[in-house]
């Protein structure tokens, strides 16, 4: 009776949190999305003009920051030093930073660590680009989420623009294609797929059917 780990990685907009949030609503499993940490991070970050090149100055900045999920009906609200960032933390200016912030070994290490504490004890879905390799190498389930990148532009697109951001389908392809490009040639643990995960190309599923897809692989571990 060990705890059950899903790990969810993938490309940008590929649909994951989407996934995970119904997996782990379905399943009673606790959602991590671990990209609103990094994002989180990167607002932080960019509040307080840390220099990136400066080690001292982000290690200081990493101690000070203290992240918390508050968990309401699966919707994820993150609290940087108490304080919501859930809504800010989606906005551009942030898509156009965090992978490079993404990328420094410090910040990737202390995300890690946070990350494993949370998967430590309880059934746990994570999504993310880099769970299946480096969080949690040994869970039960791994899912890699591809999609065709027009169709993700668009999804993404969407869902700025019903919030009201003054946002382009040019501009989000390009923030799409550069993270992807970072994401997969950083250093340190770049976005790659772990060799035992399955890979979901979710262009023509539907919602359930991605459901039903990852139900399906969990189910033998319950
Ligand atoms: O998942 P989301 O698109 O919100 O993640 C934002 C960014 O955070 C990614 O583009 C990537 O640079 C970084 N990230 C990461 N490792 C994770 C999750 C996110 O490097 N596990």
């Amino acid at each position: 009776n060990k705890n059950i780990v899903v790990a969810i990685d993938g490309y940008s907009s590929c649909g994951k949190s989407t996934l995970a949030k119904a997996l782990a609503k379905q399943l009673h499993f606790i959602y991590v999305d671990s990209g609103a940490m990094y994002r989180a991070v990167t607002l932080y970050f960019l509040r307080n003009h840390i220099d990136l090149q400066n080690e001292d100055q982000v290690k200081k900045a990493l101690d000070e920051i203290d992240l918390n999920f508050h968990a309401k009906d699966y919707n994820t609200h993150i609290l940087l030093n108490g304080e919501d960032v859930s809504e800010e933390i989606r906005q551009m200016h942030i898509s156009e930073n965090v992978s490079a912030i993404s990328a420094i070994k410090q910040v990737r290490t202390a995300m890690v660590k946070q990350q494993q504490k949370m998967g430590r004890s309880k059934n746990i879905v994570m999504d993310g680009r880099d769970i299946g390799t480096t969080v949690f190498p040994h869970a039960q389930v791994k899912l890699f989420m591809t999609a065709d990148p027009k169709i993700r532009a668009e999804r993404r697109y969407k869902e700025l623009i019903a919030k009201g951001e003054n946002v382009t389908l040019e501009e989000i392809f390009e923030n799409l294609a550069h993270r992807d490009y970072l994401d997969t040639t950083r250093e340190e643990s770049p976005l790659t797929r772990a060799e035992d995960a399955i890979i979901l190309d979710n262009t023509k599923l539907t919602e359930e059917d991605q459901l039903n897809f990852a139900l399906d692989r969990v189910t033998p571990f319950l």
